[in-house]
């Protein structure tokens, strides 16, 4: 069959079956059925090992449009391991993990380059090219896909940039000239370069001040709210947890051993989360 290499198609095109076993999991603790218009991330029984060290021993996770899915758990427990596993950078060794309905586990690179269009990433530190300014930065991908002219091109990085809240002169500078605070919304502008229908940050607060993280979590609640994204938010700030997530999730020992909304998280019992919550609360 003659497919079109470049254009891009939306989730859901015929090009990229959903899964025919693919069936929307009921959300922990939530009574309402689950809808395949809505799910935009599901990972069932998601393996990995790096050698004989098991990272990941059955992740079952989901997330809707509209919500953010917080996770979080101590370092070197396999947070960024599973975003990486979302956006396609990693196959796991065993289980099944869709975007909207399509499994991207051995996918072939035409599905997985499609998937990954419709996710953004804010990766931890920003990731900047520190030999880019913000502006190539911004449209580096938009230029190589030869999709949009260098005027279109110019007027999204300007209104990316505007979306959160940085001048259009902006994009004039260079990484180094940027305060951390900068640095993450350039790096939030550069995740929604494309509008994508998924973000995905890996602990968009660590390292910056109270202040300036609350600008950040104002800005990924923005994006949710006004675009209807599905986001998760890898974190060990409890504060920011708080703050964007609709629902949380606790990563241990390879296992999600606590997964609920807010109520929930104040009043686990969950002596682990217990000790997470209150250990973090009493550092801020
Ligand atoms: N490519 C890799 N090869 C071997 N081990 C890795 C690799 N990537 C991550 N790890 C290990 O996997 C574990 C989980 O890593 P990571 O997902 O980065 O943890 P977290 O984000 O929760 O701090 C860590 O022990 C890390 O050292
Ligand atoms: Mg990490």
């Amino acid at each position: 069959m003659f497919r079109s290499r470049r254009k891009r198609k939306a989730i859901g095109h015929p090009d990229l079956h959903p899964d025919p076993q693919w069936a929307p999991r009921a959300v922990p603790g939530r009574d309402r059925e689950p809808d395949p218009e809505n799910r935009m991330i599901d990972l069932e029984d998601v393996h990995l090992a790096f050698g004989e060290k098991v990272i990941l021993d059955g992740i079952w996770l989901e997330v809707d449009r509209g919500e953010t899915l917080v996770v979080m758990g101590g370092s070197g427990t396999g947070k960024s391991t599973i975003l990486r596993i979302i956006l396609g950078l990693l196959e796991p060794d065993a289980g099944r993990v869709y975007v909207h309905g399509v499994n991207i586990v051995h996918a072939n690179q035409e599905v997985l380059d499609e998937v990954r269009g419709q996710m953004g990433m804010v990766f931890q530190g920003g990731a900047l090219f520190d030999s880019l300014t913000v502006g190539e930065n911004l449209s580096f991908r938009l230029h190589e896909t030869g999709e949009h002219s260098d005027e279109e091109i110019e007027r999204l990085v300007e209104e990316k940039l505007s979306f959160v809240d940085l001048e259009p002169r902006v994009k004039n500078l260079m990484p180094a000239e940027l305060s951390g605070g900068m640095r993450k919304r350039v790096a939030i502008a550069r995740a929604v370069m494309g509008s994508p229908r998924i973000v995905l940050y890996d602990e968009p607060t660590t390292g910056l001040d109270p202040i300036t993280s609350e600008t950040i979590n104002e800005l990924i609640n923005k994006l949710r709210d006004q675009q209807n994204v599905a986001s998760i938010v890898v974190t060990h700030d409890i504060g920011s947890a708080l703050t964007v997530g609709n629902r949380f999730a606790m990563l241990k020992d390879g296992h999600i051993t606590f997964e609920g909304d807010a109520h929930a998280v104040r009043t686990t019992d969950d002596e682990y989360m217990r000790t997470f919550i209150d250990a973090r609360m009493s550092t801020t």
